[in-house]
Parts: structure tokens; C-alpha cells; sequence
């Protein structure tokens, strides 16, 4: 061991202490060991470091911080340069503000466009999502800050987060779930990855045999530290035997005594404790620097940052519909501009990765500042609340009849986008689609911008010329979008998602959210595109899609090898961006296969007329598949195609190469393959998951005959014996129904609802232990005034105990 000197001074206390948070955000320290302690923030698009009372829900406020675009907006830049610069200046301003560990990036992937934090991830493709996450993770770390990959694995609900197990074929783990999370180890070297609050085919992500031991550890080669996710500690014993280093947040003395108990015991070998604590000192050693910190950035910081944001918003933003070339707008036509969010900027989401940004430019603003302003014209039209404002629209529709050119800034509001919930539907708010259709009978050159981190229905697409979408482009987003409406700039982003037509389309609808115990993730493979194209199912706007002001043309694929060329020239009159991207399809298998798949993909920027030969070294996976029955990834013998172009939908190039491989003949039965071939999906049986998962399909629903167990959620009260826990089930409901209603979601609440029994002894900083949580589960369970007693000693106990076993700094 490293560690050998300090670890032989450290107490069994200290050492089982060590493993677990000394506060929301900090990690233990030993004044008298010389460890130091390590501060951990979000997040993902901008540092979140809070000062005053600490919360994980990102509902109290941080320091000022950049907001980058979330991770939605960057992905459509497909740019790894970009991600890399601004995984660098997170690392900066974290090192500034004292931070060591960057809570982020976050690679779950957009199974389901209602999940509440798809605008924190970055695509439903995993090899986007894991170009992405290395370049995220080696930019961080480059400033001496630990990136922390999240939620580790096949966390992609909000809905009962902490409990529900996601039930999931070995392929579709390997092939679609994991591969960000696999290059952000190997190749990023990730300091900290944290683990799901879910479970996984049964066990919880935290102690997880398969995902810790042997896949992290064993095959990737791990060397960095595992964190829970906040309050997602389910046993502490197991979690640190399967290689969970740390516990967050601090859970006062119980993390230790836990951990101690089970020493003595012997359920936890000593050896295992300090093998943990001297991997996680390692990295305590290699993060802790003697920086002179800041409750500020300083003001180059914030000045270059923000032109970074700015760099990074106009690169995000993809051009969906341009009929006959509506943008870029002239400056002299009469512009009206409509919608809330042109005078309050929809920028990022709402939840932990909520940063308090460093200004903040509406397009309003920025229009005010302009010298020639005469002719623009701006119109409310409607506010954030779903509701019809005829005043405000009847006001928008005359403005709008009198100009040339409307722009409205619509989209999703904030209260659609959050961790914590999932949207229940796809639909366009209703009052902004109403005001859409009136100034288009009034007017046909209009151009919608889009804010938002994940699709939405367009039901007036066709009534409209232009679309531009920003998804959440940060704080720099106001100057950002109107240099792109007015062409100083060419949009060059392209969906890092497919956009579908209506949402019965989306191919886990049928599963998804799983509501009680369990989520099924029947679809396997076929996520996104993977399914729309094998089921040949049309959609609004295809994964790689996107427009630009100029045009580009492919010629001449030559494959050699491995590396791949062809030559791109900008045709059109605009200097701009090219991603071109490459897909692998193979017609005849013995498996199934999704239509094509994403292999690789290159950005090359070309001024008007140039043109440039591009070469692309294809990647080891390129041919490859996981084998669920070898455990290996292996090359399927036969004949390949491979695809260049501008989307997953237009493909201008193609050539075929023959590999050498496997016979897969026999691998699946015909009964199975009758269903995935052809991605058939919306409607697996159990039998034919269950062989495709290799066990018996686990109950989905929950067992209201049983009594409620410590696992279970606040939220499953509604079956609890006791007539007082059905009470309390019913007044959280209330307050909660009554905050939607209000459209102001309570995210505490909706916490608390989904939020284990259990993890109340794991969020409330030591003043809950599990034998508390116990008894309070025999009240629910109707020991009303046993399990009070219970509570009421579990209480004084714990209080003496934590009086007794102060952790000694
Ligand atoms: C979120 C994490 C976040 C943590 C700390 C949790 O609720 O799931 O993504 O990093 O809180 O804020």
C-alpha cells in the first residue's frame, strides 16, 4: 500500500470515518495526519460551490459561476476541442473557488426524451457521449481537479430514483449504457466516477458486484475513487467491500460506526478498509493543493470564460428548418420579436446542476444595445405559466402583421426540465403553440428559436420558416443567438438526438417510467435512431441532423484499412462547420443489429468554396459487438458497409469491406430474434425478455401485501398499515399536487415522495441512524407506539454515541 506510514497511525475509527462525508460537500480531515479535506461541487455546466446552508438541490444559491451551455447544447456541437476548453475552464474556476472534485460530467444516456435531466447528458448515442465525456474529463483534470462521471450505470428516470431497479439485457448495459463511462476510465484516467441511486438487475449501483468489481475495476482498470450519489449509500458495509470509497454527505458518526461494527463483526476485513482508505488518500494526496482560494472569480476569469460560454452557445445551436433561406435575417427588414423568453432567457435546467451565472444577456438586452433598433419591435406574447394571455397574443399578432420578419422564442419552461421529475408528456406548451398559429395566419416568414434540453412535439412545424434550436445555451445566449439569426455566424450544430414525430414513436414509451419496482428496458439496443431506422418508423428530425447557411459536398470514399477518406467542399457562399459522420451497418447477421450505428465523426470547418481531403482512423469498436455469452467483444464474420454523411438519414458516401470473425449462428433462439430483428419492440413478452436478460423477469409492481421495508419509498405510504402514515402520504401529496397545479413544482417534496425510508439516516447529517429509520418503519407499518418508543430511544442513543465517538480532526 501507498499509505502504508499514515494508515498504520489511523485509529479503525478514523480510518472507517474517513469513508464516509464530514459534511454535505466536504470529506473528513485529520489535521493530526496531515489529510487534508477535499471539496466537492457541482456540476456538470458551471461550478456550483455553496457558501451558506447547503442543499444538493441546487434551491439555494452558490457563487457566481460561468454558465456553459448544459451538456444537451454542447453534445450538438459534436465538438471534442470545445468540450475539451470547457472542461479546462470548469477546472479553473473550481480551483479558483476552492473546489477539488467537479460533481460531472454526467453520461447517463437519453433513453427517454421525459426524463427530467435528459438536458444533462449528452446524447442518445453512446459514442458521442463518449467522445464527449473523455474530452470533459481530461479538460477538468488538466487543471488539477477531479471530473466525477455520473450516475454509474442506467440511471435514466427521475421517478422513484433511489429505489427502482433497472432491469437490462447484458448487451444493451455494454453496448449503449456504459461506453461513456468506460472511456471517460480508460481514456479520460477519471479521478471519481458516482455511482446511480438505482439499482441494476437487482443490486444497487453502489454495491454492485458486476458494474464495481468486475467491470470497473477489474476489465477497466480503475484507479480512482467511487462517491455515492447524495443519500444513494444503501448498505455502507457492502458498498465498501464492492469498491465504494466514499459515502455522501457526511452522515455525522454513523458511516463509521457502521463500518466498525462490521469489523469487529467480521463482515468487513480490515484489509478491505484500508485498501479503500489508502486508494482514496491517494487521491486526497494528488487533489488537495495549498491554493490561495477565492469566494470570487476573478475578473479575467469571468471575462474569458463568458466568451467561451458565448463560443460554445453559438457552436451548440442547430438550424432545423431554414425554407427558402429565411435566416439569416437582413437588418433592415421590420422585425418583430416575440415570446418570454426573448426578455428572460431560458439557459440551463433545474436541480443540482443549477448555476448562479456570472451575468446574464436576454436577446432583449442585447437588441437594446444595437445601434440600429428602430426597426425591431418586441411583443411578450406569452409568460411562462401555461395559460392563454389573448391580451398579450391579440398585442404580438398586430406587431407581427405589420413586419417582415417574426421571430419567437419559445420552448420548454423551466418547470418541465428538473431533476428530481420526469415530464408525463412530449406536448408543446399550449399557450405558446396557440400563439405560434396566430402570427403564422398573419404572417408566413416566421422563424421559431427553440430553447430547451430535450424534444418536444412540433405540431406547427409546417406552419413556420425558420427553426433555430439553442437547446440550454448558458449565460452567454442572448448575443449568441441573435449573431447567429442575423449571419454573423452560420449555425453548424447537429442533433446529438433524434427528434420524434409524437411520443407513442419513442421506443421505450411502452416502459417507461417504470412506476413501481422495477423499469424494464425491453427496447435493449434499440434506442434513438438504433430504432427508428431498423423499424423504419419516420421521425420529425433525425439523430445528426442539422442545417447550415452554406452547403457542403462529399466526394471520393477510399478505405484503407482502418482509415477512412473522402474529400468535403463548402459549395455554398458562407464560411461554416461540417460534421460529418460515419455509420456502420451490416445487412445479413445471425443477430440482431440496429440498421446502423455511429462509429465516428469529424468536425471540419471550411471557408466559402475550399475544400479538404478528410481522413478518419475508424475505432476499434467500429465492427465490433458485445457477446453476452463470451463475455468478449467480438467481429461478427462477413460483410460490412460503411456510410459517410451529413445525418443518420443522408448518407452520401458508402463503401463495403468484408471482416473477418465470429459465427454468431445459433445465439439467440428464432423465437427472440423474431422480435429484435426487426426491432419490434413496443411490445416484448416476459418470456422473451427474460431470455434475453438470462433470469426470471422480476415483479414489477409492488407487493401492497407486504409490509413497507426501509427500502421502500415515502411515496408507497399509500398501502402502509399504520392510518397516520397513510395521512402523511396524503398531505405530501397535496402540497406536492398543489405546487404542480401552481406550476411551481415543490423539488423538495417531490425529493422526499421518491426518496427511500432508508435515506433518511443517509441525508440528515447524523441526526437519523438507521435504527431510527427502522422504527420509524414499524410505525408506518402500524407498531405505532412500539416503534415510537423505538425512535425515541434509536434517538438518545444516537445522541450519546455521536456525543462520545467525535471524529477527532
Ligand atoms: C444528484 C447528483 C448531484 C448530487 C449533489 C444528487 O441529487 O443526483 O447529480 O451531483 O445530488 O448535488
Amino acid at each position: 500500500m501507498k499509505h502504508q506510514q499514515i494508515i498504520d497511525k489511523m485509529t479503525l475509527f478514523e480510518k472507517a470515518a474517513l469513508m464516509s462525508g464530514k459534511s454535505v460537500w466536504q470529506t473528513q480531515d485529520y489535521k493530526h495526519l496531515n489529510i487534508p479535506s477535499l471539496f466537492l461541487s457541482d456540476g456538470p455546466h458551471g461550478i456550483r460551490k455553496q457558501l451558506g446552508s447547503a442543499d444538493h438541490l441546487g434551491l439555494n444559491k452558490s457563487i457566481e459561476a460561468t454558465c456553459f451551455p448544459t451538456a444537451a447544447s454542447i453534445a450538438n456541437s459534436w465538438d471534442e476541442d470545445l468540450a475539451n476548453r470547457i472542461g479546462q475552464a470548469l477546472g479553473k474556476e473550481a480551483r479558483e473557488l476552492g473546489v477539488n472534485v467537479i460533481l460531472g460530467p454526467g453520461l447517463n444516456i437519453k433513453r427517454n426524451p421525459l426524463c427530467g435531466r435528459n438536458f444533462e447528458y449528452f446524447s442518445e448515442d453512446p459514442y458521442l457521449t463518449e467522445r464527449l465525456s473523455v474530452e470533459y474529463v481530461k479538460g477538468i483534470q488538466s487543471q488539477g481537479v477531479a471530473a466525477t462521471p455520473k450516475h454509474y450505470a442506467v440511471n435514466s428516470q427521475e421517478l422513484r430514483r433511489m429505489s427502482n431497479d433497472s432491469v437490462i439485457d447484458e448487451r444493451a448495459l455494454r453496448e449503449i449504457y456504459l461506453p461513456g463511462f468506460e472511456a471517460a476510465v480508460k481514456e479520460g484516467k477519471a479521478d471519481f466516477i458516482m455511482t446511480a441511486y438505482n439499482r441494476v438487475n437487482g443490486d444497487y449501483a453502489n454495491e454492485h458486484p458486476h458494474l464495481l468489481d468486475e467491470i470497473l475495476y477489474k476489465e477497466w482498470g480503475f484507479e480512482g475513487a467511487v462517491v455515492t450519489d447524495w443519500g444513494g449509500s444503501n448498505d455502507h458495509v457492502e458498498g465498501v467491500v464492492r469498491g465504494s470509497h466514499l459515502e455522501m454527505p457526511g452522515t455525522g458518526v454513523a458511516g463509521a460506526l457502521e463500518l466498525t461494527q462490521a469489523v469487529t463483526e467480521g463482515r468487513l476485513s480490515e484489509d478491505i478498509l484500508n485498501q479503500r482508505v489508502d486508494e482514496l488518500l491517494d487521491i486526497i494526496f494528488k487533489l488537495a493543493h495549498e491554493d490561495t482560494v477565492s469566494d470570487q472569480l476573478s475578473e479575467v476569469t469571468v471575462y474569458e470564460h463568458h466568451q467561451l460560454a458565448y463560443e460554445a452557445a453559438i457552436k451548440s445551436a442547430v438550424l432545423l428548418k431554414n425554407h427558402q433561406q429565411i435566416l439569416p435575417i437582413s437588418p433592415d427588414k421590420q422585425i418583430a420579436i416575440v415570446g418570454d423568453f426573448a426578455f428572460e432567457p431560458r439557459y440551463q435546467g433545474s436541480g443540482s446542476s443549477a448555476v448562479n451565472p456570472t451575468q446574464l444577456e436576454s436577446v432583449a438586452a442585447i437588441i437594446d444595445k444595437t445601434d440600429a433598433t428602430n426597426n425591431i419591435q418586441l411583443y411578450k406574447g406569452f409568460t411562462r405559466e401555461d395559460k392563454i394571455q389573448e391580451e398579450l397574443v391579440n398585442e404580438a399578432v398586430a406587431g407581427a402583421k405589420v413586419a417582415d420578419v417574426v421571430i419567437i422564442f419559445a420552448g420548454l419552461p423551466e418547470i418541465a426540465e428538473s431533476e428530481g421529475m420526469d415530464r408525463d408528456n412530449m406536448q408543446f406548451p399550449r399557450n405558446q403553440q396557440h400563439l405560434i398559429e396566430k402570427i403564422s395566419d398573419v404572417n408566413s416568414n416566421v422563424v421559431v428559436v427553440l430553447s430547451g434540453g430535450s424534444p418536444v412535439e412540433l405540431p406547427w412545424v409546417n406552419k413556420v420558416s425558420g427553426i433555430l434550436h439553442t437547446y440550454l445555451a448558458g449565460q452567454a445566449s442572448g448575443q449568441a443567438i441573435w449573431d447567429l439569426l442575423t449571419g454573423k455566424h452560420s449555425p453548424s450544430g447537429k442533433l446529438n438526438e433524434t427528434y420524434p414525430l409524437t411520443y407513442q414513436e419513442v421506443p421505450s414509451s411502452m416502459y417507461y417510467p417504470g412506476k413501481e419496482a422495477t423499469s424494464e428496458y425491453k427496447e435493449s439496443i434499440f434506442v434513438g435512431y438504433r430504432y427508428y431506422d431498423t423499424a423504419g418508423i419516420p421521425v420529425q428530425f433525425p439523430f445528426g441532423y442539422g442545417l447550415s447557411y452554406s452547403k457542403f459536398a462529399y466526394l471520393d470514399i477510399q478505405l484503407t484499412d482502418s482509415e477512412l477518406s473522402f474529400r468535403l467542399t463548402n459549395i455554398g457562399n458562407y464560411a461554416a462547420e461540417e460534421i460529418t459522420q460515419v455509420y456502420v451497418s451490416k445487412e445479413e447477421s445471425a443477430i440482431f443489429r440496429s440498421a446502423k450505428e455511429l462509429v465516428a465523426f469529424k468536425k471540419v470547418f471550411l471557408e466559402a468554396g475550399d475544400s479538404r481531403l478528410v481522413t478518419i482512423t475508424l475505432p476499434q469498436r467500429s465492427f465490433e459487438f458485445y457477446n453476452p455469452v463470451t463475455k468478449r467483444w467480438e467481429i461478427e464474420a462477413g460483410v460490412y458497409t460503411i456510410g459517410v454523411g451529413e445525418s443518420s438519414q443522408v448518407i452520401h458516401l458508402s463503401t463495403k469491406v468484408t471482416k473477418e470473425g465470429v459465427d454468431l449462428t445459433g445465439l439467440y433462439s428464432q423465437t427472440l430474434l423474431a422480435v429484435y430483428r426487426e426491432a419490434n419492440i413496443k411490445n416484448v413478452s416476459d418470456d422473451v425478455f427474460e431470455e434475453l436478460i438470462g433470469y426470471p423477469v422480476p415483479d414489477k409492481e409492488w407487493n401492497t401485501q407486504l409490509p413497507l421495508s426501509a427500502n421502500d419509498t415515502l411515496s408507497q405510504m399509500y398501502y402502509a398499515k399504520s392510518g397516520l402514515a397513510r395521512n402523511v402520504y396524503r398531505v405530501m401529496t397535496y402540497f406536492l399536487n398543489r405546487s404542480i397545479a401552481k406550476g411551481k413544482p415543490n423539488l423538495n417534496l417531490y425529493f422526499n415522495y421518491n426518496m427511500t425510508f432508508r435515506a433518511m439516516a443517509k441525508m440528515t447529517g447524523g441526526l437519523m441512524n438507521q435504527k431510527m429509520v427502522n422504527e420509524i418503519v414499524r410505525m408506518v407499518n402500524g407498531h405505532f407506539w412500539s416503534g415510537a418508543k423505538g425512535v425515541t430511544s434509536a434517538f438518545f442513543e444516537n445522541r450519546k454515541i455521536t456525543k462520545k465517538e467525535q471524529i477527532n480532526e
